[in-house]
């Protein structure tokens, strides 16, 4: 396998995780790019589960460099404690990971404003995952941020003060909740001095110095298209840029060093939290279609991170051609295909339909795409039982329709089909 950015395309959960886990044994280097704890990446082996959030998913492989760079939210006691997990279970990951110097720290007062925040907005809230991802990466911006490489600075007291000063003012003044303490900051810093500086490195410097040897690279994407800042369904998306090209700048590496992206897209749609979604058909709020619910159920579509569970609907083209189109996604890895099994019909939107003109692409304005109707093209479905299928002819005759169908819509063609949950329930085409 050539160097590849590997990136969900819809809301996130698409099976990222075990798409990289899977390749991984093709390359020598898988590095995440952005996000934080707000992931939860499944891997299951031989029936065995592992969920990573901030790890990445190369990490139970021999002989694989696993790295975090510079564009990721790192919550310090959430990766230690994934570290401790995997390391009980004989992943020597201190030998395996290092994390960049210049990655931000989540530290408790970004997840206090983010909890304040959202409590606040009462229903109109993002849904956020509670992991003060927001906050975080708006000191980033703001240029206040604490790096990982800060630890080691002798400014790290009074930035901390500062950052302090200013966040409980928040806290206190306009949403009237209790302040962080230092205390609490400091066991945190505590914890990523004593286990997180010893990983550190310039993540940069071994990316280019493993290219230069001719080394192949893998870079795991964290949530998914939709919810990219700037191209999702702006406000209710995450607040990182999580298309593929998020990669070069979370990495401190140019477009030369790409050769692939892998667009990884359930054969139906999910999403978690607030904000618009055209297919929709079932949900814990009132939606009840029976599709939907077999969606549901049958793909066990609860979070990885938060246990919330997930919307559900049918496969929309319109989302994932503009994914395409934005990601430069050159292969799709249709996952979950096996969800689909017993259904009598399918069904794909190919356009939408808002305030009687047709809409072949995403409108900007989230508050527009509530108002679209989907345009259906009704498939017919299949009674065969594909789940662990890893030969293509085992797949029946409406199912590889269904597929190309969804290559001819969304102009990119089908490189992987996912058939369960586990590692090897996969179809390399
Ligand atoms: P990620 O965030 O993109 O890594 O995806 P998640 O791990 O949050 O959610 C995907 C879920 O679907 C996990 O529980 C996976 O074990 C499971 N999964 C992945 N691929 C398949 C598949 O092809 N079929 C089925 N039935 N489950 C799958
Ligand atoms: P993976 O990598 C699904 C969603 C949240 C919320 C919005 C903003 O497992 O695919 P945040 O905490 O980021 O500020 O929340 O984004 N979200 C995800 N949904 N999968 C994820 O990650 C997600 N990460 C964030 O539910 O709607
Ligand atoms: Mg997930």
């Amino acid at each position: 396998m050539s160097n590849t950015i590997a990136v969900g395309i819809q809301w996130g959960d698409e099976g990222k995780g075990k798409i990289v886990d899977l390749l991984t044994p093709e390359v020598d280097v898988v590095a995440r790019f952005q996000g934080g704890p707000n992931a939860g990446h499944t891997l299951v082996i031989g029936g065995k589960k592992t969920v990573l959030h901030l790890v990445p998913s190369g990490i139970l492989h021999d002989n694989t460099l696993c790295l975090i760079g510079n564009g990721t939210v790192v919550a310090p006691e959430t990766i230690v404690k994934e570290m401790d997990t995997l390391l009980s279970a004989g992943i020597p990951v201190n030998e395996r990971l290092k994390i960049s110097d210049r990655c931000q720290l989540i530290l408790p007062y970004h997840r206090a404003l983010d909890a304040a925040r959202e409590a606040a907005k009462g229903k109109a809230k993002i849904g956020t995952t509670g992991r003060g991802i927001g906050p975080a990466y708006e000191d980033k911006t703001a240029r206040r941020g604490i790096r990982l490489i800060d630890l080691e600075c002798d400014t790290l007291s009074a930035k901390l003060d500062e950052n302090l000063a200013w966040t409980n003012f928040m806290l206190t003044q306009y949403f009237k909740v209790d302040p962080v303490t230092r205390a609490e900051v400091d066991a945190v810093i505590e914890i990523a001095r004593q286990r997180l500086l010893p990983l550190m490195a310039d993540v940069t410097l071994i990316l280019h110095e493993r290219h230069k040897a001719g080394d192949r690279m893998l870079f795991e994407g964290a949530q998914g298209a939709m919810l990219d800042v700037d191209h999702g369904t702006y406000p209710y998306v995450t607040s990182s840029n999580t298309v593929s090209g998020a990669a070069l700048a979370g990495l401190g590496i140019g477009p030369n060093m790409i050769d692939e992206v892998l667009g990884i897209v359930k054969a139906y749609t999910t999403r978690v939290g607030a904000g618009p979604f055209p297919t929709e058909l079932y949900n814990d709020s009132g939606m009840n279609d029976a599709s939907g619910k077999h969606m549901a159920e049958k793909g066990q579509e609860f979070g990885s991170t938060t246990g919330r569970p997930r919307r559900t609907g049918w496969f929309d083209a319109v989302v994932v051609k503009h994914a395409v189109r934005i990601g430069g996604v050159t292969g799709l890895a249709v996952t979950k295909l096996d969800v689909l099994d017993g259904l009598p019909e399918i069904k794909l939107c190919v356009a939408y339909e808002c305030k009687g003109k047709r809409l072949d692409s995403i409108p900007a304005d989230a508050a527009k795409l509530e108002d679209c109707t989907p345009v259906y093209e009704t498939l017919p479905g299949w009674s065969e039982v594909t789940f662990g299928a890893t030969s293509f002819d085992q797949i029946p005759a409406a199912a590889k329709a269904l597929l190309s169908r969804i290559e001819e819509v969304c102009e990119c063609p089908v490189s992987m089909l996912s058939t369960g949950p586990d590692r090897d329930h996969i179809i390399r085409l």
